[in-house]
């Protein structure tokens, strides 16, 4: 039988799922009668779940048949290494939450040229203690309209610059050698406008058309536009963008060459399963699923983290835990924290395995802004009493701006209101206020709203690229052990760390974006610059800047590698300091334990802590201490270890 005429069968047999096991054909032909009782126990587990979702949103029994019948033979393609992999991660769920795991995002042009290139730095990754390497986006795009890649041309591409899927799947293949991860981007909520659909739809067809919203009169969108908010509503304004070649008006959430899917269509659903089960079967480890929150859309709402977002992730939760249950999902949702927790899904029906951090992240740059610990030190504690199966992602700085979005309820009864606050952390951040030694731009100033939000390197937001310019060793010292300290921090919470590349060497911003016009109205790209080979070389030479930022996070990365009470299934929680300007977070798991404490203020502070359960071990110095009253220099940190 040949494949064509067994897909016949296959619809046919599609209503009654168990069915799908019994047929015959080239597929079968190829599984090991091992490996075709681990998927047919795999599917038999989730498959009532799995039809009861599907149903429940497309309600097509025959669009349904295709989907399992493609789960097949993407799992009958999935490598033998692969595979292999799959199943002992299945054995140990946990295998991501250790202390061990640190990624880095980098862009492969900006890094190392191409894949190839990044195969060559593979070393240097190694040296810096990352095991997990996040490619920015390098799938197909046109240069002149990419977002930075996120206006994907060829699910199923490489950018030709950057090498060829052969290349990519050599890099994952010889990551997992050195027993480090890979992950990538999965931009779903829309394609680019050079995309094979949006060029068919552009010429009136109507079944792509249907893959997309479009909409022959303004009268719907306009209504769209009274409860959908603008996500650059300075660079991209408006959530849609008219096409003249239809004389039809095209959702675009983002810019205007990037067109919203229609989930609503079961075709686009299938296909984008399928383009994520591909890039799953090219050795990726982990699936950023980009812009989740975005991918349904209803008229009268937001637009955002409606139901039927959810079902949709637990249903490619589901399909990744038959064909590839090695693989993570990492949502990108970036909410407020409501928001954010349920992506987790529930312990028994999760979504997704990982989460960004992100209210952390920006209340982190509020705290340096304002040397005050206290929103910091609540924000901790309402993730710390997260199930511990729900794993962060930690962060100081990504390729995309700073949002200010703070619990301004609680800013407001220390005295901070919302709009003057977020003037003052621009301001700060600028450099123009509150003694500030920052260096940074504005994203997407809002002139009717005056909201902005914030752009730069952690080095330079944290006074590396002013003290260099101004040769000025004392502020340099100042400004590394701010940056350390923030790393050392961020080494600290519950979850997996990930370094920005470039930030391990204190890179500072790039300001020759602006004389690209590609680039130029978009400031994120002054933190997107072109890694500094010459400069990483310097991290071998004492004293240099490079070296004590990366022998300062080494050491953080090493000892969290090498102690229990830096799992994510460590107890966490913080500390009453009695200094608004210091924070303290304990951490313990087997019998380990560890207290550190972080000054957020320039100036000397003692943090009042009494811990008297013994003397502790001093991990930075290596000598004996007392974790009672501990001073701390300006912007100083201590990790204290004891063996119980
Ligand atoms: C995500 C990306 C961002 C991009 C947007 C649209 O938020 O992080 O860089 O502009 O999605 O795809």
């Amino acid at each position: 039988m040949t494949v064509k005429s067994m897909s016949a069968v296959m619809f046919s047999i599609m209503e009654n799922v168990a069915a799908a096991f019994d047929f015959e054909g080239v597929y079968m032909a190829k599984l090991t009668a091992k490996e075709e009782k681990i998927f047919k126990e795999r599917m038999e587990q989730r498959d009532a779940e799995l039809r009861w979702l599907y149903m429940e949103l497309y309600n097509n029994s025959s669009m349904y048949g295709e989907l399992v019948q493609r789960i097949r033979e993407f799992y009958v393609d999935r490598r033998k290494g692969l595979k292999k992999l799959d199943e002992s991660r299945e054995k140990t769920p946990d295998w991501y939450k250790g202390g061990d795991q640190l990624g880095m995002m980098l862009y492969i042009d900006n890094f190392a040229g191409n894949l190839r290139g990044v195969m060559d730095k593979l070393d240097y990754l190694e040296d810096a203690n990352v095991n997990y390497i996040h490619l920015m986006p390098f799938l197909d795009t046109v240069k002149e309209r990419s977002d930075g890649g996120y206006a994907v041309k060829d699910f199923r591409k490489v950018r030709p610059d950057l090498g060829t899927m052969k290349d990519l799947s050599e890099l994952t293949k010889e990551c997992h050698s050195r027993n480090m991860n890979v992950c990538c981007d999965f931009v779903m909520n829309h394609t680019s406008v050079d995309h094979e659909w949006a060029v068919k739809a552009k010429t009136g067809d109507g079944e792509y058309m249907s893959r997309y919203f479009f909409f022959d009169r303004y009268d719907i969108p306009q209504q769209f536009e009274e409860t959908v908010p603008e996500v650059f509503p300075s660079t991209a304004p408006g959530n849609f963008t008219f096409v003249p070649e239809v004389n039809h008006y095209v959702m675009t959430s983002f810019h205007s060459y990037q067109w919203d899917l229609n989930y609503r269509n079961p075709r686009v659903f299938n296909e984008m399963m399928y383009n994520f089960l591909f890039l799953a079967n090219e050795g990726l480890d982990i699936i950023r699923i980009d812009a989740v929150p975005y991918i349904w859309k209803t008229l009268g709402t937001s637009c955002r983290n409606l139901p039927e977002v959810h079902t949709i992730v637990r249903i490619m939760r589901i399909i990744g835990e038959i064909v590839c249950p090695g693989v993570l999902l990492l949502g990108e949702v970036v909410m407020e924290p409501s928001k954010v927790v349920p992506y987790f899904g529930t312990v028994a029906k999760p979504e997704c395995h990982m989460l960004y951090n992100v209210t952390t992240m920006a209340t982190t740059w509020h705290t340096v802004a304002t040397r005050d610990v206290r929103l910091l030190k609540k924000q901790l504690d309402i993730v710390n009493a997260l199930p511990k199966e729900y794993t962060f992602l930690n962060y100081l700085r990504c390729h995309d701006d700073i949002g200010w979005g703070l619990d301004y309820d609680t800013l407001r009864q220390y005295g901070m209101e919302e709009v003057p606050h977020k003037t003052y952390l621009n301001k700060f951040f600028l450099g123009s206020t509150g003694m500030s030694c920052s260096r940074g731009e504005l994203y997407n100033y809002d002139p009717v709203t005056k909201d902005a939000r914030f752009c730069g390197t952690t080095a330079s937001l944290s006074g590396i690229e002013k003290a260099g310019y101004e040769k000025d060793d004392e502020a340099m010292a100042r400004a590394i052990r701010l940056d350390v300290m923030l790393h050392a921090y961020m080494f600290m919470q519950s979850g997996i760390p990930i370094i920005y590349s470039g930030d391990e060497i204190g890179q500072v911003n790039d300001y020759s974006y602006k004389d690209d016009p590609d680039k130029a109205d978009d400031s994120r790209y002054l933190h997107r610059g072109r890694f500094h080979w010459e400069n990483a070389e310097k991290r071998k030479v004492e004293g240099t800047v490079e070296e004590r930022i990366f022998d300062g996070i080494k050491k953080l990365s090493g000892l969290r590698k090498k102690i229990a009470a830096f799992s994510s299934l460590a107890d966490a929680w913080t500390l009453d300091t009695g200094d608004d300007a210091v924070l303290a977070i304990g951490r313990y798991m087997d019998g380990e334990k560890v207290i550190g404490i972080f000054n957020f203020s320039e100036a000397e502070h003692t943090a009042w802590i009494n811990e008297d359960d013994g003397i502790y071990d001093d991990l930075m110095t290596g000598e004996k201490a007392e974790a009672v009253n501990v001073k701390l220099e300006g912007y100083g940190f201590k990790m204290f270890y004891k063996f119980f």
